[in-house]
């Protein structure tokens, strides 16, 4: 059983004023049925894919880390998140996990570190490794024009817009409450925002957006979608009009969120997940309060922006032991 919430939370093993937490989504895994398809529409997505044995590979133009590894199953389906931390607090992550009484799982990918599964039985990694995070709100620039200069170029020169870094994941949870209380003791994330019990948002405490991982309620896990992070609102619209030119046609946006604030559009993939752009999220710099409120859930979707397409919530993966 999970400790009751309120409990005192343990230091770092440095003593920084800073409870110890994971600082990054360090990369995600799935399955799909065709390799061959993801990497078409990872490609059109504007990311750059490796062929690495019999996986791929996704990583933003010019930065070195590997976000995503794409393996073949026989339907879409999540197979893990894998956390970063300090190595200094990797002796407090060994001592919550067996307090938490969670059940361990072995290896599903290299880079050791701990594995265990989460309330939902979704393997989960917490390893040591490099913050990939970013360390302060990332730079969101509007694109104006000066006086008497053109804003706009013809589009036959348009650059395809890419993305910069994995922003967050949001994942299928049977209960929010039990999900939020799990990854708050366990991985020390945060309670950012959450309406009733359809959808919560959770940050890390050494400088996060305003969320890393959302939790969003079915009846088991699951990936909803992966959000990409893009310079301006301009990339997020020319990265919208490239998809839709691509063939893939189901998105939800141009919008705005009303929690985390960013703009987006989601594009609908193969197996009707759903993959994100998104441009000048809050950010909740380390060591800072978030204030964490229960919205409405009028106020939980977006500030702004047309309705998603039908069945935008549903969980397509398939429910264990249907497979
Ligand atoms: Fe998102």
């Amino acid at each position: 059983m999970l400790k009751r919430s309120g409990a005192a939370e343990p230091r770092t093993a440095t003593g920084s004023n800073v409870a110890a937490g994971i600082h990054s989504l360090d990369h995600f895994a799935f399955d799909v049925p065709d390799l061959d398809e993801a990497a078409r529409f990872y490609s059109d997505f504007g990311l750059e894919v490796r062929r690495v044995e019999e996986r791929l590979e996704l990583y933003t133009w010019g930065n070195p880390h590997c976000w995503a590894r794409i393996t073949t199953g026989p339907a879409k389906k999540l197979r893990y998140l894998s956390f970063g931390a300090y190595e200094r607090d990797m002796p407090e992550f060994e001592r919550r996990v067996g307090e938490a009484g969670t059940e361990r799982c072995a290896p599903l990918a290299d880079g050791g570190g701990i594995w265990f599964l989460s309330p939902d039985g979704l393997p989960l990694q917490i390893k040591a490794c490099a913050k990939s995070s970013p360390d302060r709100k990332t730079e969101f620039s509007a694109t104006t024009s000066p006086p008497g200069k053109a804003g706009a170029i013809r589009r036959a020169e348009a650059p395809v817009a890419k993305p910069r870094r994995l922003a967050h994941i949001a994942v299928f949870t049977t209960s929010i409450s039990t999900a939020i209380e799990f990854y708050g003791q366990v991985l020390g994330l945060r309670l950012s925002d959450r309406s009733r019990d359809i959808i919560a948002f959770m940050h890390g405490v050494h400088g996060s957006d305003h969320h890393l991982i959302a939790l969003i309620s079915s009846g088991h896990a699951g990936l909803h979608h992966s959000s990409w992070d893009m310079p301006t609102f301009h990339d997020v619209g020319l990265a919208s009009q490239h998809m839709i030119e691509k063939g893939h046609a189901v998105g939800w946006g141009l919008g705005r969120h009303l929690l985390g604030a960013n703009y987006f559009y989601y594009v609908r993939d193969p197996w009707k997940s759903f993959a994100e752009y998104s441009a000048d999220i809050d950010y909740v710099p380390a060591g800072e309060e978030w204030p964490a409120s229960d919205h409405e859930p009028d106020d939980a979707f977006s500030f702004w922006g047309p309705p998603p397409p039908d069945q935008f919530a549903h969980n397509f993966e398939p429910a264990p032991g249907s497979e």
